[in-house]
């Protein structure tokens, strides 16, 4: 399935997924709404309308000014699918919250987080993406990539930050897999994040008896969250933690695989890695559903006012090819500087694991170009099935050989 149309009758209706087209693009019509009606009123499933604001400077605008809240909470606030409602009804993080708040708890992180402690990680990370690498060719020249590389590799990195077990991933990976699809039942995602909480309250306590110097116990031993607070925490850690970088990671691989002229660039000059990172990230912008806002006053923009009480989506694939800011932005170019992208959002919730997820992004990619020098899809690319219906895009399956 691509996306829902999206010019319709009673106007515009609010594409999720992607477009039918090169499973790369944004979906085609948002590239005409940019650059036809860059500020557009539009109609979410529900039949509620609410703002898309399509620019690179209009989502930067946005993102970056208090006057548009987070807070989900908020009558009116725009929700992608019934779901969606469903997560932040039942239990908000911090992402979907505005200061104090938000920056009261978010603080509690940004240490962890940090450049210079996630740059020493590194050693860590590479140790964790050989020693998957080596299982993954043992005796063997065919394999899942996102099953055996992509999706452990963070995950394991953010079960050893957070102190969560790796033994348990099944059950944390298919929760997680509930909660973002667009396609799960309220009933079911309400499910899913209780078990998940609840686990993560066990996990609490346990740390509570037996402390150890990861993420969750030491917002134990803090002792200013409660076991809830800390459990919806490790949630959003966990979900935000491992599914993104385990999408980029595998459809990286796609989009260099079809672009073989840019993939032999970045062998022959791995000092690339860096700036193709950032290029992958603004071309394949995984967070591809459109980050949603409120207006707490009017605010004008492009030409149109938005009145306090209405919704607004940011749509990141589509600010990330405008042509203003990334010229030939339709292509991949390892050498480009892509680092105006948005990929990781912007503003006070620009993502907290960017640090972490360039470190893994770049080693996972060096590290699988240098050992695997003939790496070649398993499959015609017609086959390969793309994540449309979750609210992170990917594949589900990658299968390589070598
Ligand atoms: C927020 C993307 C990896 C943790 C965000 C947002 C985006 C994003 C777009 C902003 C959401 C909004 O403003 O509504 C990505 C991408 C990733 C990635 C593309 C990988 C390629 C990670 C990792 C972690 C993480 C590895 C953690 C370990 C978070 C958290 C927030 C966040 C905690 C909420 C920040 C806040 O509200 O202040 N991410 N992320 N992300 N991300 Fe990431």
């Amino acid at each position: 399935p691509g996306s829902a149309p999206l010019a319709s009758e009673s106007g515009l209706v609010v594409p999720v997924g992607r477009g039918d087209g090169c499973p790369f693009d944004p979906p085609a019509g948002v590239e005409r709404v940019r650059r036809e009606q860059p500020v557009a009123r539009v109609t979410l499933w529900d039949g509620s309308s609410c703002w898309m604001v399509t620019r690179h400077q209009d989502v930067r605008a946005v993102l970056g000014d208090p006057r548009f809240s987070a807070d989900a909470t908020r009558p009116g606030f725009p929700f992608l699918t019934a779901g969606g409602r469903e997560i932040v009804a039942n239990n908000p993080t911090f992402l979907r919250m505005d200061d104090p708040e938000h920056a009261r708890l978010r603080r509690m992180l940004t240490a962890d987080f940090m450049v210079k402690k996630v740059e020493a990680m590194r050693p860590e990370v590479q140790r964790i993406a050989d020693e998957l690498l080596d299982r993954m060719t043992d005796g063997r020249s065919a394999a899942d990539l996102v099953a055996e590389f992509a999706l452990p590799l963070p995950s394991l990195v953010i079960c050893l930050l957070l102190g969560v077990p790796y033994e348990d991933h099944e059950f944390f990976q298919q929760r997680s897999g509930i909660l973002l699809s667009l396609r799960s039942r309220p009933e079911d995602i309400r499910t899913a994040q209780q078990e998940l909480h609840a686990y993560l309250v066990r996990l609490a306590g346990s740390k509570r008896e037996r402390p150890d110097d990861a993420i969750v116990s030491r917002l134990v031993a803090r002792g200013e969250l409660d076991d809830d607070e800390i459990a919806s925490m490790g949630r959003l850690l966990l979900v935000a933690g491992h599914e993104t970088t385990a999408n980029m990671t595998a459809l990286s691989t796609l989009a260099l695989l079809r672009n073989p002229g840019q993939m032999a660039r970045l062998r022959n000059d791995p000092s690339l890695i860096k700036g193709a990172v950032e290029e992958l990230l603004r071309y394949l912008t995984i967070v591809h559903n459109g980050l949603p806002r409120i207006a707490t006053e009017d605010v004008t923009l492009g030409g149109v006012t938005i009145r306090a009480g209405e919704g607004v989506l940011c749509t990141l694939n589509s600010a990330n090819r405008d042509d203003e800011v990334f010229p030939g932005g339709d292509a991949l170019d390892v050498g480009r500087d892509a680092r105006r992208h948005v990929a990781f959002g912007f503003g006070v919730h620009q993502c907290l694991g960017q640090p972490l997820a360039r470190v893994e992004l770049q080693i996972a990619l060096e590290t699988l170009l240098r050992r695997l020098p003939d790496l070649r899809l398993d499959v015609a690319f017609e086959e390969i099935r793309f994540r449309h219906d979750m609210g992170v895009y990917g594949v589900y399956a990658l299968p390589v050989a070598w």
